[in-house]
């Protein structure tokens, strides 16, 4: 797996990383989904350079342009539900994408530290050829995103897969780098070094799902 970890250059990035991180700024829930939204945009852009394109000629009002367009089918598989900003922001730029949504949720056993990702709910298109964009905004311990993956087996085999994350924990990116395909990329915006004993990022952001949504 190739990691493209965007946060490491100066770039506007920084800036909406530094808001959505920002317990002040965390308050105000629309800023919240925009500034995820924006940073879906950013790293859409990135990877939409990793695909193939195809030569077309434009005829504009006064001539003709030949242009590269984009060739490959892409499907976007979001994670319910704190992916569904992040979803928008690619949707942005890969208006024809199709879609597909996951459920998945922590079912905590006997106490609140031990949990298992639990992933039920699948509606995504044939996968077969297509270049499959997976988003999750939050890529802490790579459970989650180990058994979409896993459950996604019968939709069938994409040319590509590109992971789409905002934050990751350097654990759970380890861990997925063993599960998922060698030419898999993962597009991630910042790598925070810790993760806590109920599976949270450290310093990461608190819960995307809450900021964005409201707590349950
Ligand atoms: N999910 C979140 O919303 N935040 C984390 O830190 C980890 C998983």
């Amino acid at each position: 797996m190739t990691v493209h970890n965007l946060g490491d250059q100066n770039s506007i990035l920084n800036q909406f990383i530094s808001e959505i991180r920002d317990s002040r700024v965390q308050k105000d829930s629309m800023r919240f989904r925009r500034n995820i939204e924006r940073i879906g945009e950013v790293l859409g852009y990135e990877f939409s350079k990793e695909l193939a394109y195809v030569s077309k000629n434009i005829e504009t009002p006064l001539g003709n342009k030949s242009m590269y367009l984009m060739q490959d089918q892409v499907v976007i598989c979001s994670i319910l539900r704190a992916g569904l900003p992040l979803h928008q922001g690619l949707l942005n730029y890969f208006d024809t994408a199709e879609n597909g949504f996951i459920s998945a949720f922590r079912k905590h056993e006997d106490n609140e530290d031990n949990f298992e990702v639990v992933v039920d709910y699948f509606a995504a298109p044939s996968l077969d050829g297509k270049i499959l964009v997976l988003a999750d905004p939050m890529l802490a311990t790579g459970k989650t995103l180990e058994n979409v993956l896993k459950g996604l087996k019968d939709h069938g085999t994409p040319e590509q897969i590109h992971i789409v994350s905002v934050i990751g924990a350097k654990a759970g990116i380890d861990y997925i780098k063993d599960t998922f395909p060698k030419n898999t990329h993962l597009w991630i915006a910042a790598i925070d070094p810790d993760l806590n004993a109920r599976g949270y990022i450290i310093p990461g952001i608190g819960d995307a799902g809450d900021l964005a949504f409201g707590e349950k």
